[in-house]
């Protein structure tokens, strides 16, 4: 893959959508998520549970399981579209070859349950070399020699290469799966929660880490978490989602300082403070939209303490509502363009 020269994001979401095909029914997991990622810089997603983080990075990847398509819309690395809409068998396997060329060596990944990402039976060491090996042409004593270094270089000792997994602690499990991500030097890295499992004082080293390697490496990093913390910590740039769609995106400055969208305000009150004496911590009322079951006005209306009538008629757009800070909520529409919205929602109800 050749360098990134003329500020084309080396990373970028162009109205993304994926869904799920299960016996009970679509899952509209994805809906229209547009986003870039430039070199050296993080961008977080944050959203609650099931708002389809996850599926992003695993369609970024290439990794969706068997039921899930992307519809619409189109995933590039450097400009080069990766995704493919097909259903046909022989389309796919030949996007399955093109990815696995891309998977460990282009792009890393720190799934979710890092746990679970390692291969329980297999050296730790052995576990890194395996993937330079399939990225690199390099030998075996090379293999080893790179993945003793990214051991070091996230804190392990390499005189610990011939151990198992189950002989490390949670954090430095967390390490070593850092080190498989990013020991081709991925030019993209998808960190999926890379922290939750971890306590605060682990946490602390383990972002730390991945800060400093990204200054090396000028690895542009899409950080998942639900974590505002974290993402106060790490990201350039954040993107709210909510039942799969952008609701707020912005510089980390916009979203901490000029919150906007009634979403984003509810989860920074969710968060405990030390200047606020509160007796009971906020919630947001009512449970995440199911994305088997999306509405076609707002889908966060149901749960906003700031909704109108017109909210639960039409889908708001997303508003430029100061430069590069774009929010999706009717509150931010100009009247007009909400009158217009709900005159064509009425001439189409009666034109039924
Ligand atoms: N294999 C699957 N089959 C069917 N539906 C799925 C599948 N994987 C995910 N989904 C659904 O897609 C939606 C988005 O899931 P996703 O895992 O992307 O969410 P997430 O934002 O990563 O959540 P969390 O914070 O809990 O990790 C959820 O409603 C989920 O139930
Ligand atoms: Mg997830």
């Amino acid at each position: 893959m050749s360098e990134n020269t003329n500020n084309v994001p080396v990373l970028e979401l162009k109205n993304l959508v994926v869904h799920y095909e299960t016996q009970d029914g679509v899952a509209e997991a994805v809906n229209g998520i547009s986003l870039k990622v430039n070199a050296s810089e993080t961008l977080g997603l944050v959203g609650e549970t099931g708002a389809g983080k996850t599926t992003i990075a695993l369609t970024a990847m290439g990794l969706l399981p068997d039921v899930g398509h992307v519809i619409e819309g189109e995933i590039l690395l450097d400009g080069k579209p990766i995704t493919i809409t097909s259903r046909k068998k022989r389309d796919k396997k030949h996007y399955n070859k093109m990815m696995r060329a891309f998977r460990g060596g282009v792009m890393g990944m720190i799934f979710q349950d890092p746990m679970s990402a390692l291969n329980p039976v297999m050296y730790v060491g052995d576990q890194i070399a395996e993937v330079v090996r399939l990225h690199n042409s390099v030998t075996k004593t090379e293999a080893k020699q790179r993945a003793i270094e990214m051991m070091e270089t996230v804190g392990i000792p390499g005189a610990r290469y011939n151990e198992y997994p189950h002989q490390f602690s949670g954090g430095m499990k967390q390490r070593i799966v850092i080190a498989m991500a990013l020991a081709c030097n991925p030019r993209v890295l998808l960190a999926d929660e890379p922290t939750t499992a971890l306590d605060v004082t682990i946490q602390a080293q383990v972002l730390d880490l991945m800060r400093d390697l990204q200054k090396k490496f000028k690895t542009a990093t899409l950080m998942i978490t639900h974590d505002l913390g974290v993402v106060a910590e790490t990201c350039d740039s954040v993107a709210v989602i909510y039942a799969g769609e952008v609701v707020e995106y912005g510089t980390a400055e916009h979203i901490f300082n000029n919150t906007k969208h009634p979403y984003t305000m509810a989860l920074f009150n969710a968060l405990p403070s030390l200047d606020k004496d509160v007796d009971r911590l906020h919630s947001i009322q009512g449970l995440v939209t199911d994305p088997m079951d999306l509405p076609e006005h707002c889908s966060f209306c149901e749960r906003c303490t700031e909704r109108c009538d017109a909210c639960s008629i039409i889908d708001p757009v997303t508003t430029e509502v100061e430069p590069g800070h774009l929010v999706k909520c009717i509150k931010y529409m100009s009247q007009e363009s909400i009158d217009a919205m709900l005159a064509s929602k009425a001439e189409g109800k009666e034109a039924k």
